[in-house]
């Protein structure tokens, strides 16, 4: 079979020389099967499955509450859709930190029971131990700095993260570790552009940004978002592709006239 073209898979190889050779990496969210086929066929490259669905599919104020079990339940769902983007899901709150052997355990459940490509965590030096224990069990794995949304409780704002010298040393003393741990990707989450800029210069592994910037290795956006479906959120780095909440609410309003009106089914739409 040939593995040239569009359909050849994305490995974290691929990723790597896409960083080498100045090729954008484009990442998204996904959570279900339906949206993942979608975004598979459209070409993505990595499809990551966000704790975010704690929001957009849970309506969860924060991502804390998402379990490693539903967590395993989109993913799953999203690897049976995906034939070329690479799959990442991110290890929920709880299933990681503190702990290197149960964060192992939830990373080896991850990736048996829904066959992604790599898990996320988020956290740099304080997590470091489970880093180093998932991947030396061959697990690929993302890092995510910056603004890294399980930690709301202790920042207490969504706001722009490592604005201050100080944080900004440190994130960059993290993305270090984490690539000489052998992550093979960041997450940089809200930092201020310069700075990603900055760091993606200084690793050789690939950073994709989120409200960081046009000077890294790649973007991702929540999917909801940036489709309009979750209309709630609008911060200033995102961008809205298409408004398909208002397509699905006129649809939805037109579907409720018809069924009350009687106009719906009609002739040809029944046995
Ligand atoms: O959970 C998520 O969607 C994420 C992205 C915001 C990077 O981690």
């Amino acid at each position: 079979m040939s593995t040239e073209g569009t359909l050849r898979p994305v490995t974290t190889l691929r990723l790597a020389e896409m960083k080498q050779r100045g090729e954008k990496i484009t990442m998204l969210t996904g959570y279900d099967f339906s949206m993942a086929k979608i975004l598979d066929s459209a070409g993505i490259d990595v499809i990551l499955v966000g704790d975010s669905a704690a929001n957009v599919m849970a309506g969860h104020e924060t991502t804390v509450p998402m379990t490693l079990d539903n967590m395993i339940y989109h993913g799953r769902s999203v690897t049976r859709a995906a034939k070329r983007a690479l799959v990442v899901v991110d290890l929920p709150f709880g299933s990681y930190q503190g702990n290197s052997k149960e964060a192992l355990c939830s990373a080896v459940r991850i990736m048996k029971e829904t066959e992604a490509d790599a898990v996320k965590l988020e956290g740099g030096k304080e997590i470091l131990e489970s880093v180093d224990r998932i991947l030396s069990a061959g697990i690929p794995v993302m890092g995510h700095l910056g603004l890294t949304p399980q930690s709301i409780h202790k920042f207490g704002t969504y706001g722009v993260r490592a604005k201050e010298e100080q944080e900004a040393e440190k994130l960059m003393a993290d993305a270090r570790l984490l690539e000489n741990a052998g992550c093979f990707g960041i997450v940089l989450e809200k930092v201020p552009a310069e700075l990603a800029a900055k760091v993606s210069d200084e690793l050789t592994i690939p950073v994709i940004g989120i409200g960081a910037g046009g000077g890294v290795d790649g973007q991702v956006l929540v999917v909801h978002d940036m489709l309009g479906i979750n209309t709630d959120f609008s911060p200033r780095f995102l961008r809205r592709y298409a408004n398909i909440g208002e397509v699905m609410t006129d649809a939805f309003r037109r579907y409720i006239d018809d069924v009350k009106s009687g106009g719906f089914p009609n002739e040809q739409e029944q046995y």
